[in-house]
This record gives C-alpha cells, structure tokens and sequence, in this order.
C-alpha cells in the first residue's frame, strides 16, 4: 500500500494505473474490527481501495471531544497494512489538503437536521458533508463504504450524493460489536475500565426494546429502556427513537409502520464522560 498526504500525490497515484471501480472508505482513525470490515468489504468489490484517514475538525461541535479523540496513525497503518495490497492507498492529509480556506457551505439534510444527533450535536452533519463532499471529490470513487453503526451519518451521506449529483454507490456495511455486543467504536478505548465493563447493558437493552415494541408500543418500550440504562451509575440516555430508515422520522405510534419500510431503534447514552450510539434493526412485523 502507498502511504499519500497530499492531493497532488493521491492524483498521481491513481492516475498510473487506473483501476476501476475505485473503493473509497473515510475514516478518523484509532482503527478496530469495524473499520477493517469496511476495508474487507471494500477490498471484495474493488481492485484499488483508498482509506482516508482525517480528523475532521469542522464536525466537532465540542472543542474538547476534538482534543480527546484518540489518534494511533502507527497501530492504524500497522493494522491496514494487513488487509491492503500494492495498488491501494491510505490518505493522510494535513488540515490545509482538505480545507486549503475555510469551508462555509452550509447544508440542509431536511428532517435528518430535526433529530436525534441532529437535535444533540449541531453543526455535526454540516461538518460531515463538508468534509465528505471534499473526499468524493478529491478522491472521485465509484464505491464509497459507510458503517450503519452511524445511522444518521449514512442518511445523510445519501442525501449528500442526491442534492450533489453525484455518481457514487454508497455502501452500507453491518455493525461490527465486540464479543459482549458492545458496538465497536473508537470512542471505546476512553471508557473507564467500571463504564467499559457496564457498557454492553446498551446493546442489550436496545435489542429487548426491538422485540417488546411489538408488544407494548413506542411510550411503554422507551420507559423501559431509560430505566434499564439510566439506573447504571453514570449512564444517561440523550434519546431512544425509533425510526424509519429514509427520512428517520420518529415513530410515535405503532400503527405509523409501514410494510415496505424498514425500522431501526436508534440510541445515544452518555457512559462517564463518553457518548455512545447504537442502533438494532426492528423485526418485521
Ligand atoms: P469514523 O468514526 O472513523 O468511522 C468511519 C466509518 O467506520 C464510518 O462509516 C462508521 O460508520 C464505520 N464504523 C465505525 N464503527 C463501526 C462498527 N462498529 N461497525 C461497522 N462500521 C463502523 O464516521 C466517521 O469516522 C466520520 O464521520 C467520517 C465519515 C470519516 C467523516 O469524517
């Protein structure tokens, strides 16, 4: 694999030859398993796969999560060393490849603004089509991987490419969890050891709540999952929706479901000092 900062190189690079159809998979670092499951994914469909690997600094909207958020860019090419072959790349770029001024686009995502992260992290999705939009058209590819781990982020990300024309396929892949079934994210490695230990009651809580859904209704199945998170010492829930998987309007009654849609119970927990998100999909109904 070719280790690129720049955009001139990475144009080089993937001018001699050209390989098509070409993998994109974005990403912040502190690479795990679901990061490579992109990568394995990518690597199935596509002669030429390009990581990218930025931290993004226009879709933090706390200062101090920007600070904290980890970076191992040795582990990680380490680790990508071992999934990627001679023609791919890995691109590392400064702040100013990407931003050469100040990106002042202002997006709007329509309903994906009026919920869940939306709602907790303004400024988050704006800041994840400004950088998006410049890897697609920096990098130009025809595949571009994304995890349903960030729910929201993949709707969003759609609606990027429709209001952009562009000509992307983007790749939806499955969550990858740990063996107790704690999504698998970067963030992980800030939990305390206590938080880290408590933190697989999200997961289990959230799939009880797909199935009791059926059962009980939307108020009944959020009260159960606040009490079953917000009664573990330091975890609070910021939301529990579920949504459809388009528009992701909240469900407030059963009988909004529609057959041809499907359905996702979606979850942000603050654990300690970290902020967790999960999402299970509803079983039809
Ligand atoms: P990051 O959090 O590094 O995630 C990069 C990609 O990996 C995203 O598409 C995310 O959904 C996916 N991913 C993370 N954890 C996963 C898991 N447990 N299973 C499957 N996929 C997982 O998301 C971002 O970076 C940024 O917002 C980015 C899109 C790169 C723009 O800056």
């Amino acid at each position: 694999m070719k280790i690129i900062t720049t955009v001139r190189e990475l144009h080089n690079g993937l001018s001699e030859p050209v390989l098509k159809p070409l993998g994109l998979v974005p990403t912040m670092g502190a690479l795990h398993a679901g990061h490579v499951s992109l990568v394995k994914q990518a690597k199935k469909e596509c002669p030429r796969v390009v990581v990218s690997i930025f931290v993004n600094p226009t879709q933090f909207n706390d200062k101090n999560d920007l600070k904290r958020y980890p970076r191992t860019p040795d582990t990680d090419l380490a680790l990508l060393k071992k999934h990627l072959a001679k023609d791919d790349i890995v691109f590392i770029p400064e702040e100013k490849e990407i931003y050469p001024e100040p990106d002042t686009r202002i997006f709007s995502f329509g309903n994906l603004d009026n919920v869940m992260e939306a709602l907790h992290r303004p400024g988050h999705f704006n800041g994840v089509g400004q950088v998006v939009s410049r890897l697609f058209r920096i990098v130009n590819p025809d595949k571009a991987y994304f995890g349903l781990k960030d729910f929201q982020q993949l709707a969003v990300i759609r609606s990027l490419v429709r209001q952009l024309d562009l000509k992307v396929n983007i790749i939806a892949c499955p969550i990858i969890r740990e063996p107790d079934g704690l999504a698998m994210s970067s963030r992980n490695r800030l939990l305390d050891d206590d938080t880290r230990n408590r933190a697989p009651v999200i997961f289990k809580t959230i799939a009880e709540a797909a199935v009791l859904f059926r059962e009980k209704g939307v108020a009944e199945t959020k009260k159960y999952v606040n009490s079953c998170i917000n009664r573990e010492k330091g975890f609070e829930v910021e939301y529990f929706e579920i949504v459809d998987d388009t528009e992701l309007v909240p469900i407030v009654n059963r009988q909004e479901i529609k057959n041809e849609r499907e359905y996702f119970a979606c979850i942000a927990v603050r654990a300690g000092k970290v902020r967790l998100i999960d999402n299970v999909k509803i079983p039809l109904m």
